[in-house]
This record gives structure tokens, sequence and C-alpha cells, in this order.
């Protein structure tokens, strides 16, 4: 059967139909909401538009395909841990819908007007539709595996920077401050005067949507989840360039490390990882 439509529903419709609506409804909410929760550290947020959001995506998504499977950030456990069992236990789904309602939660609650929405539908375990939503810029990028990625109507390529000494990079500090922290310190160390600048922004999804669009060159991280990579990842090959963890193996779900770039820069960024011992626990 073909993956892509199911009767007459186009699953990338849905996807960005969905994408849309939540980033909406998000940025109606900007410094506008009660409660910020701390999940298991201080570093780590939850407010009640994130939930709001999950339950809107979930809602419209489940409504359209009753049949598939749904892996959303704030319906599993908080913790690295936990969020690798979920996938692990959602891995049998034919297919399997994975969603960051805000992937930026901590701007989101500073009023800092950097976050998206990332919606990704996996079919037998690979990406197959990604979507990733700013509604501050209203951006929308969205791939289909095998028919290239797009915003708003017009097709997205990765950059030509071939030297990291001519490269915009990014990385972001995860909220595991014991385990992954320290890592992506040192790459930032031993990137930092090697690249003409590093940006850390605050939305792993917005980022890889900008090495997606050309606008970053490169961006890693260690100690993602699968809902902060999945549609960013798709979107990036879609655009020509590569996704690999920070070893250099190719993409999958389980990846929680990872390096994403114009495919030019890549093996050199992996390098100076490597060099500094940043590229894994
Ligand atoms: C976070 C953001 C941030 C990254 C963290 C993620 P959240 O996701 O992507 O940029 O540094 O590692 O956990 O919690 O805002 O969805
Ligand atoms: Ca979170
Ligand atoms: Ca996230
Ligand atoms: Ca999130």
């Amino acid at each position: 059967t073909e993956p892509f439509v199911v009767g007459s529903k186009s699953f990338t419709a849905v996807a960005i139909n969905t994408a849309a609506k939540a980033g909406e409804w998000i940025k109606s909410k900007l410094g506008d909401f009660s409660r910020v929760d701390e999940k298991y550290s201080s570093h780590d947020l939850v407010t009640e538009v994130d939930k709001g959001s999950e339950k809107l995506i979930k809602n419209l998504i489940m409504t359209h395909f009753p049949s598939h499977s749904f892996l959303g950030e704030e319906g599993v456990e908080p913790g690295p841990a936990a969020s690798a069992k979920a996938l692990e236990a959602a891995s049998d789904a034919e297919y399997l819908w994975i969603v960051d309602p805000i992937d930026g939660t901590t701007n989101f609650v500073h009023g800092f007007p950097f976050f998206s929405v990332s919606i990704a539908l996996a079919f037998k375990g690979e990406v197959i539709v990604g979507v990733v939503y700013d509604p501050i810029r209203d951006e929308l990028f969205v791939a289909e595996k095998g028919k290239g990625a797009y915003m708003h109507g017009k097709k997205t390529a990765v950059s030509l920077d071939a030297t990291l000494a001519g490269s915009l990079v990014a990385t972001g500090f995860p909220a595991d401050r014991e385990g992954a922290l320290p890592i992506n310190l040192r790459g930032v160390q031993a990137v930092a005067p090697k690249v003409r600048n590093l940006r850390v922004a605050g939305s792993a999804a917005l980022h890889m949507a900008y090495v997606a669009a050309g606008r970053l060159s490169g961006f890693w991280e260690v100690g993602l989840s699968s809902w902060d990579m999945a549609a960013g990842a798709l979107l990036i090959i879609e655009s020509g360039g590569k996704v690999t963890d920070t070893q250099g193996k190719p993409y999958e779900l389980s990846v929680r490390n990872v390096l994403a770039t114009n495919g030019s820069i890549h093996e050199e960024l992996q390098q100076e990882l490597a060099k500094a011992e940043a590229t894994g626990f």
C-alpha cells in the first residue's frame, strides 16, 4: 500500500494542518499561562500550554488516523531513560506519530521568541513525513521522504559552506545536567574557536529546520529524545544534508546524540567533537 495516504487523507496534509493549529494556539498563549512546573529539575520545565498543545495534536491526528500510534513528549515520564523506553515500547507500531508539542519550552516560558511544534510520522521505524512549525515567524518546514523538503512551497536546500571556518553552527544545552551537559560543553569548547560563530537558540527542532534551509551549516547536541529530532532529521536529509549520531552512525529514531550538517562540514565537525571526547556518554 502507498504509505503516504489512507483513503483520501494525506498524512502530510494532516501533519501540516495540525502543526499550524497547535502553533497558532501556542502563540496566542505566549505570556498568558498561569503554571510552570518543573519535571525532573529546574532546567526541565512544562506548562499547561505544552500539555494543551499535545492534547490538541493528539486529538486531531487520532481523529484522522485512529489505527495509528502516538508518541508525544508530555505523555512520557521525564528523563532520558523513560524517553528511550517509550520509543522502544512504540517501536512495533506500523505508523507512529512522534510529536514535540512545544520544542523550546524554556524560551516559551521566558518570552524568548524561538520555539516550534515538531510533528513526524514514521512508517516501520523510518520517518516519512516531518513538519516543523515556527508560529512566531509563521515559517512551516515540510518534508516527505523521497519527495524533497519545502518551506511555504519553496524547496529548501542546505548551505554550500565547505569548512567549519566559514560556517554558522548551533548546539543546545540539554536539561540533563549530569550526563549530557558536560559532554556538550566539551564540544562547545572544541568547536567554538573553529567555526565562524556558534548559536545556542534553544529549540533543537528549529535548529535542524535551519540546517535544512541553509541558515545554519551544522547542529549537534548530546542527550536529545526522538521527538526533538524526528521531523528535523527528514527535513535535512530531504534538503541534501547529512544526519548521523555524533560518532557518524546513520540517523535512526533511537539516536540521542545528533550531528546534523550540510554534508560538506560533517567530517570536520565530527572530528572536532571526537578530539574533545564530546561525542557520547
Ligand atoms: C529542548 C530543546 C532545547 C534542547 C533540549 C531539549 P523541550 O526541548 O530542544 O533546545 O537543548 O535538549 O530538551 O524540552 O523544550 O521540548
Ligand atoms: Ca521538555
Ligand atoms: Ca524538545
Ligand atoms: Ca517539548
